[in-house]
């Protein structure tokens, strides 16, 4: 895996906005659409505040961009607060001029007896328009992506699946308390993201440094999904000096 460092977590997002910005125009010059896989989290906050930036002060049009989020609670309202739905609509879509219908995240309020045709729906959506060009993506401490935890398949698709404990610790800063961060949420699987042509995983801060360190330099297991990129013909990380720490 390809590792590239920058002195601070806006330099290594402005970065990537960068290299987003001209796939989408490389893209549109072809009239082509350009397919992006996206994340939420706190990793990309930075990212999508450059991307809409660039819209406003510079002109990058997504007209062209159609995209695909990794994952959502299960079950959340869209307009809970903690929903990924609201996320990308505060973050980005609300301040972009992505079509309506071409942006597409799961949906935490499906029926529990449609989901499984629901997530095969998604994966289905996805390979209609060709497949991702690039997919972004942050990492939890367990090395989970999307939330593919520990010992997921790699072939698995885009499934309902439980959240490790350890996760719902490390987001329950979001929730009012512990008992209300859902067990469940909707992933993409990782068959899924390995299919896009490019990966990109970035990841800040201390916090991160040792599930960095295991995924590049460990050996490629599915007890650290990340480390399961090593497979990935097209994958860099973008990281901060702080994420870097651990590395040899
Ligand atoms: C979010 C996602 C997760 C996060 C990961 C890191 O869509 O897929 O894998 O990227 O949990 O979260 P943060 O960025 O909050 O440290």
């Amino acid at each position: 895996i390809a590792v590239e460092i920058h002195p601070s977590a806006k330099e290594g997002s402005k970065a990537v906005a960068q290299e987003i910005a001209a796939l989408i125009r490389e893209k549109a010059a072809a009239n082509q659409k350009c397919v992006l896989g996206m994340a939420t989290g706190s990793t990309p906050k930075y990212l999508y505040a450059e991307l809409v930036r660039l819209h406003k002060e510079e002109g990058l049009s997504f007209k062209n961009v159609i995209t695909f989020n990794l994952d959502e609670y299960y079950p959340i309202e869209p307009d809970a607060l903690q929903s990924y739905n609201r996320f990308m609509k505060e973050h980005l879509f609300n301040h972009i001029d992505i079509p309506e219908g071409q942006y597409h995240i799961p949906d935490g309020t499906i029926p529990k007896d449609q989901i499984k045709q629901y997530c095969a729906d998604y994966d289905k959506r996805i390979e209609a328009v060709g497949g991702m060009d690039l997919q972004i993506l942050g990492i939890g401490n367990n090395g989970h992506i999307g939330f593919n935890e520990p010992g997921s398949n790699i072939n698995s698709h885009t499934r309902l699946v439980t959240l490790d404990n350890s996760t719902r610790l490390a987001n329950a800063y979001e929730f009012p308390n512990m008992s209300q961060v859902p067990r469940l949420a909707i992933t993409m699987g990782l068959s899924t993201i390995f299919k896009a042509q490019r990966v990109i995983l970035m990841a800040w801060g201390s916090h991160k440094a040792k599930i960095v360190c295991r995924s590049v330099e460990g050996h490629s297991t599915d007890q650290v999904p990340a480390s399961l990129l090593q497979q990935h013909s097209n994958c860099k990380f973008v990281i901060d000096e702080q994420a870097s720490a651990e590395l040899t």
